[in-house]
């Protein structure tokens, strides 16, 4: 069961849960080569807090030793590791060595019988640039292999996306594999496309998927695990990746930072400060022996990329993930380059991407323009105000002065636009944008406003009561009751309506959330971080809050929060 707690663009800070074993997403999950542990995982789990590893069941097979203590004591005990055990089936072998020699029903049994907690079928990862027939076969293969596998594992399995780099076929096997059901979907055979920095491959891949997928399935991007690329595809709505890469570029003397990969032997510092960088210099680390090296270079390569997954969490729990993956990509120019081409994509990623966040949006280069936000909050502003008189501006074009204090307008400029509005038009034209036109002026009808100490706009005031308060953060209103029952009265129903289920709202009005499973209806004109009103079946006012899922993510969720309420109607 996955839930979602937190949203920018297309990803989102989760919950996975396997029984009674749970890891937070997007997750890192390192490699972990049975037969060879340079790591144990009982050491990440220490160092890195590491809750999910990935290993190779196909390995373990293929080793009468292992196979013999895996079927004995299961995974876990084998791996010494009690949180999430995912396996791969061979597949990998399969792209590198075209042959593996265990059919496909014998190893999805054979993960069934050592307990893993997700398990992977032996599907087929086609090559990039394959001819689309040969593609298309070889994804049929898959397909059969999927539904075999499906009847034989009643636990999580992982319906793995193929189709080489025809996005028509991409498209075909998330929607097939959707029909079969799988409880988590990795997107297979990008590792060539990786390791040639074909990012903007990736991504069109990426988001050719995540089209076709359920917004309730976590998603793997199979064999990414480089922390230069990793914000980019949480942008994209990848929530898992794994990482031999840790291991494999230590066996090279290759060093990983944010901005790429350094050569051991090139450094003359080591620029981060984690135990193996603080204790060693590159010299000394050179002059080891070679397993040693080994073991700390992976050391190092795992720390930077545990970082980065924090770094990525902290970005988009503030709303903040679109300036970070704008600096992560100045990393190399093929980065910079997918990262452009999401211009196409933006109506797309627009309708999960959230209206209101925590964070100002900063201005970082000309494609910081291409944020969703930036034009659904504009066509926004057209509808709602487009007859009042406007300003220029260098990002919105046209747009009136009463916003440019109000997420996302006040975003940075180098020359601000002068503002020069009388406080009612600032207040009226701000419930506009938020609410609808001509909802301002009946919202505050009869209100006075009040003041900071600051003298900034605080709140509106019905005698002593409030109606809505002007949060200095963004700009942007809170309704308090009477605001509440107001806008419930002029706005018509589904308009900014939740409609829950009649046996929650009780709950909801003694300030509970909104589980996304009790939502009945919802107004499909909004999008995430709104403010909305949560009413009953019968449209009667219980309270309000924000959407923390956007409207057309609600129906797939069986878990988790739809609406984060403020306060009940009372
Ligand atoms: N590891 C890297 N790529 C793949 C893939 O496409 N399928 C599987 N099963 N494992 C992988
Ligand atoms: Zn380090």
């Amino acid at each position: 069961m996955f839930e979602v707690k937190a949203k920018d663009g297309l990803g989102r800070i989760g919950t996975l849960k396997i029984g009674k074993r749970s890891v937070e997403t997007p997750a890192l999950m390192p490699v972990i080569n049975p037969g060879k542990l340079t790591i144990k995982p009982s050491e990440m789990k220490k160092e890195f807090d590491t809750r999910i590893i990935i290993t190779n069941s196909y390995i373990i097979n293929s080793s009468e030793k292992l196979k013999g203590e895996a079927l004995r004591r299961g995974v876990h005990s084998l791996l010494d590791f009690d949180g999430i055990i995912v396996t791969d089936s061979g597949s990998f072998q399969l792209m590198q060595y075209q042959d593996v020699e265990i059919p496909n029903s014998e190893i999805v049994r054979f993960q069934n019988d050592i307990g893993v907690d997700v398990a992977t079928f032996l599907d087929i990862p086609t090559l990039p640039d394959v001819p689309y027939g040969k593609a298309k076969a070889e994804l049929m293969t898959t397909l059969e292999r999927a539904e075999e596998a499906r009847g034989l594992r009643e636990g999580y399995l992982n319906g793995t996306i193929q189709g080489s780099t025809h996005l028509r076929l991409r498209r075909m096997s998330a929607r097939r594999m959707s029909d079969i059901g799988f409880e988590v979907h990795p997107i297979g055979a990008v590792v060539p496309l990786l390791m040639q920095y074909r990012f903007r491959d990736v991504a069109e891949i990426v988001l050719s998927v995540k089209k076709e997928l359920s917004p309730a399935k976590p998603v793997h991007l199979f064999g990414a695990g480089h922390p230069m690329m990793l914000s980019l595809y949480v942008l994209l709505g990848c929530d898992l990746f794994d990482s031999a890469a840790y291991v494999l570029y230590a066996r090279d003397n290759r060093y990983m930072t944010v901005n790429g990969t350094k050569k051991l032997e090139e450094l003359a510092y080591l620029p981060c400060n984690c135990p193996v960088c603080r204790n060693y210099t590159p010299q000394e680390l050179m002059a080891l022996k070679e397993e040693e090296r080994v073991r700390l270079l992976s050391m190092h390569n795992l720390h930077v990329t545990y970082e980065e997954i924090k770094n990525i969490k902290e970005a988009l729990h503030e709303g903040a993930l679109w300036d970070f993956v704008e600096m992560r990509v100045r990393a190399h120019p093929k980065l910079y380059f997918a990262y452009k081409a999401l211009r196409r994509h933006g109506d797309f990623i627009g309708l999960s991407d959230p209206l209101v966040k925590r964070t100002t949006e900063f201005y970082t280069g000309p494609e910081t323009r291409q944020r969703p936000v930036f034009h659904s909050a504009a066509k926004r502003a057209e509808e709602r105000l487009g007859d009042v008189p406007k300003v220029r501006h260098p990002i919105f074009g046209k747009i009136a002065p009463e916003l440019l204090h109000s997420y996302p307008f006040n975003v940075e400029l180098d020359k601000e636009p002068k503002v020069n509005a009388s406080e009612w038009d600032l207040v009226v034209r701000i419930a506009d944008y938020q609410f609808g036109k001509g909802v301002g002026r009946r919202l505050f009808e009869g209100t006075s406003i009040s003041y900071s100490k600051n003298d900034r706009i605080r709140t509106l005031l019905l005698g002593d009561k409030v109606v809505a308060t002007l949060r200095a953060r963004d700009g942007l209103f809170i309704l308090a009751d009477e605001g509440q029952r107001r806008l419930h009265s002029i706005l018509p129903y589904p308009k900014y309506r939740v409609k829950v289920d009649n046996e929650v709202a009780e709950y909801v009005v003694s300030h509970g959330d909104v589980f996304a499973k009790f939502v009945k209806d919802v107004d499909k004109d909004l999008y995430s971080g709104e403010e909305v009103l949560v009413v009953d079946e019968n449209d009667n006012l219980l309270g309000s809050g924000w959407l923390l899922l956007s409207p057309h993510e609600i129906p797939y969720f069986k878990r988790g929060i739809a609406v984060k309420t403020r306060r009940g109607a009372k």
